[in-house]
């Protein structure tokens, strides 16, 4: 039996469909029920040597969906997921998702974090990973050669903290390589 294959558009229409911000486990159904035609993904998709590209697709109050297409090499900072829920599904390639665990240290916000690694998940196409919040702190980069995935943030992440290997903390703004049109 053939795969029906669902044209990104279709996507952002039934995640406009849930109504409101989505909740984690609404979108992450979606990122399952409709398996995405790549080929409707390519007038999103750009690419820059050893680093990742963000290519929006969509925003609204409530989410953001947004095209990642991974160099060879390229990794993401240590990062939270500021107040919002992030679920992103791996269209081609591999992705290693490295996880932390971040302990909370005296001193409040601001104040160095002790990270503690707690390991690394491989995923490969169809493969969802789904996130919530600032306690949700991990590292994404491709594995092996280049990969593209598609995220949904609800709602949308204007600026997350962003982690060095030490535990320093810093605010760190998104920014978009493509928009529509
Ligand atoms: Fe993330």
């Amino acid at each position: 039996m053939r795969t029906t294959l669902y044209a990104v558009d279709e996507l952002v229409a039934a995640l406009r469909a849930l109504g409101g911000v989505p909740q984690p486990v609404k979108v992450a159904a979606a990122l399952r029920e409709m398996p995405l035609d790549l080929r409707s993904l390519e007038p999103y998709r750009s690419w820059a040597p050893q680093r990742y590209t963000r290519n929006l697709i969509a925003r609204t109050d409530a989410f953001e969906v947004i095209a990642l297409c991974w160099a060879p090499g390229a990794r993401s900072q240590i990062h939270d997921h500021a107040d919002s829920d992030c679920a992103f599904v791996v269209l081609e390639g591999a992705i290693a998702c490295e996880n932390f665990r971040l302990a909370l240290a005296p001193g409040g916000p601001g104040a160095r974090r002790e990270l503690h690694r707690a390991g690394t998940r491989i995923l490969g196409p169809g493969d969802l990973d789904v996130r919530s919040g600032h306690l949700s702190v991990h590292r994404v980069a491709a594995s092996g050669g280049a990969a593209t995935t598609l995220h949904v943030y609800a709602k949308p992440i204007d600026a997350c903290l962003t982690y060095d290997e030490d535990g320093g903390v810093r605010e760190s703004r998104s920014r978009y390589d493509t928009i529509p049109g």
